[in-house]
């Protein structure tokens, strides 16, 4: 049995977390698989855990994460850490971007505390009739419960009113970098991974300049 102390993270500071943030439609996913092949990260989405949970038989959250996705409101934050962590935990990589999390402030607190701090944030800024276009054109086949005018709507308001604050709490603590998504996904993803590359080539340099020093 493993006991855990309540205000301790599971994973400590060898672990590198990138949350990705931004509206519905934003490319959060696209913008993942492109540094997961770029920057050896494990793409873990929220999105993507609460639907698979959703799908499996015999969980108990099956109808209530149904109801949340379709109505885009936020599923009770036990359960959504609740997946990220098994994930990290089966995953052999210490390196994970969480796309679509945290969408709440709730979240948030609760994700760094218990489970493992963020480095920073990557917000992909987009504005919502850019969003629209693209999620319409998704629910052409996507199959999603979610992408229809009636759940996209609701979801902006809950991006707006719930989970924008998420991103000003993290850009008080100077950890945000704003790409902006309008342009084409390669447009996007050469200044993502410009943002990439200038944060770990400082952290490589950092750490051969320590080991240096002790040496
Ligand atoms: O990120 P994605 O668009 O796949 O999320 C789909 C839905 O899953 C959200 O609208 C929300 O209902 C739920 N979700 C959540 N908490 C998260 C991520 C997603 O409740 N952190
Ligand atoms: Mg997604």
């Amino acid at each position: 049995m493993k006991f855990k102390f309540i205000d301790q993270q599971t994973f400590g500071d060898d672990y590198t977390v990138v949350y990705v943030l931004g509206g519905p439609g934003a490319g959060k996913g696209t913008q993942c698989a492109n540094l997961v092949k770029d920057f050896g990260f494990v793409h873990l989405s929220a999105g993507d855990l609460l639907r698979e949970e959703r799908q499996r038989e015999g969980s108990q959250y099956g109808d209530l994460i149904n109801n949340y996705i379709k109505e885009g409101k936020i599923v009770p934050a036990k359960i959504t850490i609740a997946l990220l962590e098994n994930a990290m935990a089966k995953s052999p990589s210490k390196r994970f971007l969480i796309d679509g999390f945290p969408r709440k402030m709730d979240q948030a607190k609760k994700f760094e505390r218990t489970v493992c701090k963020g480095k920073f944030v990557l917000f992909f800024d987009c504005p919502e009739s850019v969003m629209l276009e693209r999620l319409l054109k998704r629910g052409k086949t996507s199959g999603r419960v979610d992408d229809n005018i009636e759940s996209i709507k609701k979801r902006f308001v809950t991006f707006k009113e719930t989970s924008y604050p998420v991103v000003e709490y993290f850009e008080k603590q100077n950890k945000v970098k704003k790409v902006s998504c309008v342009n084409s996904p390669q447009k996007v993803y050469a200044e993502t991974k410009a943002i990439f590359k200038d944060l770990f080539d400082a952290e490589e340099k950092a750490k051969k300049a320590a080991s240096a020093v002790k040496n």
